[in-house]
């Protein structure tokens, strides 16, 4: 169970200052800002846990119109100073993914909710976020997600997985190995195993966040009954993974996801 812990986290000055500063896209995110290009300009955008607007500066200026929304204010105060000046007629609002009720049925072309904004909140409430935003997407628009990979981590809860010839390099890996198994104590290399997603505490802002982790195989069967064309691209290079043997042996922390509304 994910509690709000996390959106005390994203509420805390130094994270808020880390996603204030962050600039570029990333290769997924190229890729799709490049398939898209021709269609931005027609399109209304809801940027889903904006931040603080990294995605903003790259897609304001292409698209029709544009929300940015988070459920963290102070998220939401850092855009709006970062934004004040260069684009002053911006929508920022503060608002929880898991009530978008304030939109009305088919009001968006493209929904992002990038740098895995999705793995904050329940497996309960992630199911309904789907349906949701199915529901305020346009039919023919797109949605864009990225989430974090199950089966990237998995291997980390392994020891043997944090050795090398470098004896220095297994010292430091086995300290974090440590970490990461003592904060998440009940889960081990066997039950990550036998799952298909999982909550868990990593490493990023100090182990403050628990964080959704799911195997692309699942993360395609949630998609599958409200989404149409769905696609996988692999979070380093931006390529898409065509096929089932790419999507399960690819190693990225996570994966971008492309699909659209019926
Ligand atoms: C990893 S940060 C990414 C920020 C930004 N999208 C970026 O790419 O730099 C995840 C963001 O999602 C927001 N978030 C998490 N759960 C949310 C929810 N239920 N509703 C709205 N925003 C949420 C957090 O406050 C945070 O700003």
């Amino acid at each position: 169970m994910i509690n709000d812990k996390n959106l005390t986290t994203y509420s805390t000055s130094d994270v808020v200052h880390y996603y204030q500063y962050l600039q570029q896209l990333q290769p997924a995110e190229e890729t799709i800002i490049q398939l898209l290009k021709p269609k931005l300009p027609t399109m209304k955008m809801l940027d889903l846990g904006v931040g603080g607007g990294r995605t903003t500066q790259h897609f304001f200026p292409l698209v029709k119109d544009y929300i940015g929304v988070d459920y963290s204010s102070a998220m939401i105060n850092a855009c709006q100073q970062r934004f004040n000046q260069s684009y002053p007629s911006i929508t920022l609002m503060v608002g929880d993914a898991r009530n978008l009720s304030d939109f009305e049925d088919n009001s968006f072309d493209f929904i992002l909710f990038s740098f895995n904004g999705i793995d904050y909140i329940s497996h309960e409430h992630r199911l309904k976020v789907l349906q949701e935003i199915s529901r305020i997407g346009k039919s023919g628009g797109y949605f864009f997600f990225s989430s974090h990979n199950l089966q990237a981590i998995e291997k980390q809860f392994n020891w043997k997985y944090h050795l090398s010839f470098n004896p220095f390099k297994t010292y430091v890996n086995l300290i974090m190995f440590a970490f990461l198994r003592g904060f998440n104590a009940s889960l081990t290399y066997q039950t990550i195993q036998q799952n298909q997603y999982a909550i868990l505490r990593d490493e990023s802002h100090n182990f403050r966040l628990q964080t959704y982790y799911i195997r692309a195989s699942e993360q395609i069967k949630q998609l599958e009954p409200l989404f149409k064309d769905i696609k996988v691209y692999s979070w380093k290079t931006g390529l898409e993974l065509t096929t089932n043997h790419e999507r399960m042996s690819c190693s990225d922390m996570w994966l971008y996801y492309l699909c659209c509304f019926h």
